[in-house]
């Protein structure tokens, strides 16, 4: 009697599909506590968040036809705790659903194992080198702490070959545009350059603070 195999197929091709859904997330770096940073638990609760928040869909509406473009990237900076990092990773939510390689870089615990690995050629090379090629880079946090001459080489290195080579950004950072320039323009130049039609920046103000509301 011929067997009827169409279910077992089914469910194996539905398996490989979640196993590469997990790859792809697992790529990605994003974590499952960071899954709830959506745009629909993103309020809006004053100027600021609704700049954030409209920037930052904009910014995934319109991709599709920027994103070979020398301003195909997002800057989101300034006061502290106003929803960058929420707003950040609600657009990395939305590429990984479409199928677009976001790499998530969390910048303090990176530039810290990287510093630590330096002398290891190849390891230095490798993660360099995911940063420098994915799809689309989420920098969080970029330049926070403490930093030196190997941070801005680093991140000079990784920035300049993205620019160069037009591969979109998504840059959370604490400081003004101004303060960034001032970390290094040759970083700070190339990142305001990419971004120059979706930057947000917030004024450094305590009512911007979402954790102290
Ligand atoms: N508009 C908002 N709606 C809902 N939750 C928000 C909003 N803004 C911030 N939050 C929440 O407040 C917390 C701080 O936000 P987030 O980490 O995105 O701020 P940030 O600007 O990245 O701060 P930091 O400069 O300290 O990195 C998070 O838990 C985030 O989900
Ligand atoms: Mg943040």
């Amino acid at each position: 009697m011929p067997q009827d195999n169409r279910q077992p197929l089914a469910i194996s091709c539905d398996c490989r599909k979640i196993e590469k859904l997990k790859n792809e997330w697992k790529y990605s770096g994003i974590n499952v506590e960071q899954s709830k940073y959506t745009f629909s638990s993103f309020e809006v609760w004053n100027e600021a968040s609704s700049r954030i928040k409209d920037t930052a869909a904009a910014y995934c509406t319109e991709f599709d036809e920027i994103k070979d473009k020398r301003r195909n990237s997002l800057l989101l900076c300034g006061q502290v705790g106003s929803g960058k990092t929420h707003c950040s990773i609600a657009v990395a939510l939305n590429f990984l659903k479409q199928r677009i390689k976001v790499v998530y870089m969390p910048y303090r615990d990176v530039i810290t194992k990287i510093k630590q690995n330096m002398i290891d050629q190849e390891y230095y090379a490798c993660t360099i080198s995911k940063y420098k090629t994915c799809e689309v880079l989420l920098i969080d946090d970029l330049f926070k702490g403490k930093i030196n001459e190997s941070d801005i080489n680093i991140m000079f290195e990784i920035i300049n070959y993205r620019y160069l080579n037009m591969l979109p950004v998504i840059v959370s950072c604490e400081f003004t545009i101004d303060r960034l320039l001032s970390f290094d323009e040759g970083v700070g130049s190339r990142v305001y350059e990419m971004s120059k039609d979706y930057i947000v920046e917030i004024e450094k103000d305590i009512q911007n603070n979402y954790r102290l509301r």
